[in-house]
């Protein structure tokens, strides 16, 4: 079982945080499938401490639970006061982003770019974990390094093991290198390299084996140390081949997840060791009941309009699952408003009568 301090996940993957996806809509969808916990996009601390509108977005539902409100900053007091302030929001982990490879945001010296200024990165960290209450668990989000050379993995190691002193609950490392962006595989192996070095108590089985078998990890219990893996998670055998080859604790679900909420079902049945139901696609008929819930959810959150624009791109992703997912992401793309939404869903997914079937169903 993962822990998140005195958190504890009842399986051992969750949803990562994903930069304009994982709002609450996106997340209420995933728990609704079997996913335990998610992390919110990044926020940045000036966000949250200029308050304003903005603010009502990352108000929680209170089925929006456990998570992790994501913060990315480079000043000590200023992201520290963004960690009260989710706190008094009601989250129920805060989780510093030292990740980001995005330019604009290493400009501002913040994300990624504090991977390469450890004194500076440690010095956010210590000004989080000081102004959360310590019975809220900190964790943080790195990037396996700046770039492929000795002093960008030197630097890791300063950080990393600051991040243990600290007192953090747990760390999720994507290790690919902020350079790298997301070109080139995910290096699964340097996540086993840390999880030997730095929790050397979960044993990693020799044989890469499915979710029944990954029999030798012993995990820490609550309040240990816990590393978390990500990086090329797009199916649900992906999770535990993941845990199987590295011995991490939990893995972050990403772009795997998007347009896909089935994998934390699937995920689910495969823990259990039913291997049938980890294999079984969406019917139709669930992904038509998604993507109306999914819209429906994103216009409580953003309005009709905002919600129009932002679920373009999730239909983009959904109609992977569709035998026609052409015309589908086409439709998709050229949707306004929630008539036009249902309008494409009634098209390809079914329409009045499969309304009548649900009801009579429900
Ligand atoms: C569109 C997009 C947005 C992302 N936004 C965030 C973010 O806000 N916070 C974060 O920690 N990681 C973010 N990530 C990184 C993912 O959480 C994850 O670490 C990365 O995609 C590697 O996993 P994958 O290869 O399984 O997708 C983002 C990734 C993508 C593709």
């Amino acid at each position: 079982m993962a822990s998140i301090g005195n958190l504890t996940l009842d399986a051992p993957f969750f949803q990562a945080g994903l930069a304009g996806y994982s709002d609450a809509a996106m997340r209420l969808v995933a728990r609704r499938h079997g996913c335990p916990y998610c992390v919110t996009e990044a926020m940045l601390d000036v966000f949250l401490i200029n308050g304003g509108k903005g603010l009502k977005e990352v108000e929680l539902d209170p089925e929006d639970h456990p998570i992790a409100g994501q913060l990315m900053g480079s000043h000590p007091k200023e992201i520290a006061q963004a960690a009260k302030i989710l706190v008094n929001l009601g989250y129920d982990v805060i989780d510093v982003n030292i990740a980001c490879p995005v330019k604009k945001v290493r400009r501002r010296s913040r994300g990624g770019h504090l991977l390469c200024r450890p004194d500076d990165a440690v010095a956010v960290l210590e000004a989080v974990r000081e102004a959360v209450p310590s019975e809220v668990p900190a964790t943080v989000k790195l990037r396996r390094g700046t770039d492929d050379s000795a002093e960008a993995e030197r630097d890791f190691h300063k950080i990393f093991q600051k991040v243990m002193e600290l007192g953090y609950a747990a760390a999720t490392v994507h290790p690919r290198s902020v350079e790298q962006k997301y070109l080139g595989p995910s290096r699964w192996e340097f996540l086993r390299e840390l999880v030997k070095q730095y929790v050397p108590r979960r044993t990693v089985p020799a044989i890469p084996c499915g979710a029944t078998d990954a029999g030798p990890i012993v995990p820490g219990g609550a309040d240990a140390f816990q590393i978390f893996g990500s990086g090329d998670i797009f199916a649900v055998e992906d999770i535990f081949r993941m845990i199987a080859e590295t011995g991490v604790a939990a893995v972050s679900v990403a772009r795997g997840c998007i347009g896909n909420p089935w994998i934390f079902a699937q995920a689910r049945a495969l823990a259990n060791g039913d291997r049938e139901g980890a294999g079984r696609g969406p019917s139709i008929a669930q992904q038509r009941q998604v993507l109306l819930e999914h819209f429906e959810l994103s216009c409580r959150l953003h309005g009709e309009r905002k919600a129009s624009m932002t679920m373009r791109k999730f239909g983009i992703k959904f109609s992977r699952h569709h035998p026609e997912s052409e015309a589908v992401a086409k439709a998709f793309i050229a949707v306004h408003n929630s008539s036009q939404w249902r309008a494409v869903v009634d098209e390809f997914y079914g329409g009045a009568e499969m309304n009548v079937a649900n009801q009579r169903l429900g």
